[in-house]
């Protein structure tokens, strides 16, 4: 046991994928013959700016993520039946003493400074963007959210596909991640919602919170791969970088 960490990554990977239809939980996927979740971890740490990361996966793939992520600072821990239950799971673990699979690596006696989560299944992240959010945390901002503005028009589609409304495009962005929070900002977030709380990102609970969320420019790399043509970008990116 060590001293505290001062940035821990949550990764939740527990998804089926089933939109990718890929055969195989997304996370597991291989992307230019490695997994999505390896190539999001890595991500996180060649940023320079994280210290420990912690990997929520599904039950049956747990000891196979473990030997996947071996010889890295990383917990590998089972997810739960939605994306708000698997970083739940993983907050669980940071706050407490907690070791690290890597023998001699960093070890937490308690939660750390600053947490990122980041999902599994945005594998091409740039590192300098997880450097950016972390800095921002640090700066004092409690919550911080990498986001790009919109290129499409956006409707608001009811029964029949018929269109509702047009809504004002210059006022939405799309959340990315890593998202990034002071430790007591995201655990009083998930400690105030409910265990069967849904949210399709963490920043949307501390809002519920009512505490401050502020946004730094997303990147297009840091795309989420959700469908098979996602999959193909994302092959194609990496052979143009090789
Ligand atoms: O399904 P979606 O792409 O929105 O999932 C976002 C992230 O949440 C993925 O990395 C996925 O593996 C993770 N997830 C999870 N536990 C679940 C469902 C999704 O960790 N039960």
């Amino acid at each position: 046991m060590g001293a505290a960490v001062s940035v821990a990554a949550v990764v939740p990977a527990a998804g089926s994928g089933t939109r990718l239809g890929a055969g195989a939980p997304k996370a597991f996927v291989p992307l230019g013959g490695v997994p999505i979740v390896v190539r999001a971890v890595d991500g996180l740490l060649a940023s320079g700016a994280v210290d420990e990361v912690l990997v929520a996966v599904p039950a049956d793939l747990l000891d196979h993520a473990r030997a996947l992520l071996a010889g890295r600072p990383v917990t590998v821990l089972v997810g739960g039946g939605a994306r708000t239950a698997s970083v739940r799971l993983a907050l669980d673990v940071l706050s407490g003493p907690h070791g690290c699979e890597r023998p001699g690596g960093p070890a937490g006696d308690g939660p750390p400074e600053v947490v990122l989560v980041h999902d599994a299944a945005r594998p091409l992240t740039p590192p300098a963007l997880v450097a950016a959010v972390v800095a921002e945390v640090r700066a004092g901002h409690p919550a911080v959210v990498p986001a790009l503005p919109l290129a499409d028009t956006v409707k608001r589609v009811g029964v029949a596909a018929a269109v509702e409304a047009t809504v004002d495009r210059s006022e939405l962005r799309a959340a990315q991640t890593p998202q990034g929070f002071a430790w007591e900002t995201l655990r009083a977030a998930y400690g105030k919602s409910g265990v069967d709380a849904v949210a399709t990102d963490d920043a949307g609970l501390v809002e519920r919170l009512g505490a401050p969320v502020v946004t730094v420019p997303g990147d297009p790399a840091a795309f989420k791969v959700t469908t098979p043509w996602d999959l193909r970008i994302a092959e194609l990116l990496l052979e143009e970088k090789a």
